[in-house]
């Protein structure tokens, strides 16, 4: 038996005929060693570049974004518990996306350092179009980012106001999703805020199919 067991070890490794042979194995694992090293920095910078503290480094405007985030519930509430910029606006459950998504946002160098959004005049200017930048993935995604922390399942509806325990359970068939209702619980609102959010749900909406019979 222990000779069977030789010989099937002995072909699962057996030593390379030419000694330029055994370099396969060996640059697999430098490559697989450097790998290592290029994911860990990579986790590192995803990981620093996920802090509010980072988000800051641009969006501190002590005159708009810092304010109203900090006036919100999202902050400050009873339970503790505070929604940090990543939380809402960065995916969680996917790598590759989570750095695509920072790749993207690092590209906002370049409108910053032009001073797209360095004034509170020039923020409101841009509010309407980045609001529904962020509306439409949030509708196309189902909310995901607010169901990382929320979700209907966990919810106390017979402890909330019965209209509303309503409109929650019948969300998920009528095809709604969290934006859609609760827009503006962190920032303020841009104008004619109520017009761009119809128009979005009514764009995502199935065609209501004129020839149905
Ligand atoms: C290098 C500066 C910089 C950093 C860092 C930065 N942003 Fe931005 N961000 C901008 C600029 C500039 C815009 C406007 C871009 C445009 O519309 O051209 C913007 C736009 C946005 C928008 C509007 C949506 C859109 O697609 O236009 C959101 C949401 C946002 N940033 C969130 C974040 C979050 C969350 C972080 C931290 C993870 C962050 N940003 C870090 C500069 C930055
Ligand atoms: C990091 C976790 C987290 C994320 C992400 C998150 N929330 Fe919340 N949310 C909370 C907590 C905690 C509270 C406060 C609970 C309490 O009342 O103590 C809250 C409160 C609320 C409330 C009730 C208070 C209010 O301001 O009206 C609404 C509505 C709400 N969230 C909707 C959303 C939506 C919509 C999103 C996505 C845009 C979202 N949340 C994302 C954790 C989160
Ligand atoms: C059809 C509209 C609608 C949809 C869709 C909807 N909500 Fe609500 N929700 C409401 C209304 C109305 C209230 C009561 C007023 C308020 O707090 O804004 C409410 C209240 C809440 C509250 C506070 C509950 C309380 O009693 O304090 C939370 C948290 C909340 N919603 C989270 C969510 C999340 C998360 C989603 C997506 C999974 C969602 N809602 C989808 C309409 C909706
Ligand atoms: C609870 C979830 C939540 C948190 C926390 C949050 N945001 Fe947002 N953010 C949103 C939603 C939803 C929108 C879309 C506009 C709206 O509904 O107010 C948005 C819009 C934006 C916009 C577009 C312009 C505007 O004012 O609407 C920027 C820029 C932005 N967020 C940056 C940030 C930064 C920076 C932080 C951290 C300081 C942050 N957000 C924290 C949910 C959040």
């Amino acid at each position: 038996m222990s000779e069977d067991d030789t010989s099937r070890s002995g072909r699962f490794w057996s030593r390379p005929k030419s000694k330029w042979l055994i370099g396969i194995p060996l640059g697999g694992f430098i490559a697989f060693g450097l790998g290592a090293v290029a994911l860990g920095t990579t986790n590192y910078i995803l990981h620093a570049t996920s802090s509010t503290e980072f988000c800051y480094a641009c969006h501190s405007h002590e005159a708009f974004i810092k304010p109203e985030y900090e006036a919100s519930s999202h902050f400050v509430n009873v339970s503790g518990v505070r929604a940090g910029c990543s939380d809402c606006h960065l995916p969680h459950d996917n790598w590759f996306e989570l750095t695509w998504t920072k790749a993207v946002v690092s590209l906002d160098i370049i409108p910053e350092m032009m001073g797209k959004l360095d004034t509170a005049e020039k923020y409101e200017s841009h509010r309407a179009e980045m609001a529904e930048a962020v509306w439409r993935q949030f509708k196309a995604n189902d909310s995901k980012f607010c169901r990382h922390c929320h979700s209907v399942e966990a919810m106390d509806l017979e402890e909330q106001n019965r209209s509303v325990a309503r409109r929650h359970s019948r969300a998920e068939e009528r095809g709604e999703t969290c934006i859609e209702c609760h827009y503006g619980i962190v920032h303020e609102l841009p104008e004619g805020a109520d017009d761009i959010m119809e128009g979005i749900v009514a764009e995502f909406a199935p065609e209501t199919a004129d020839s149905v019979d």
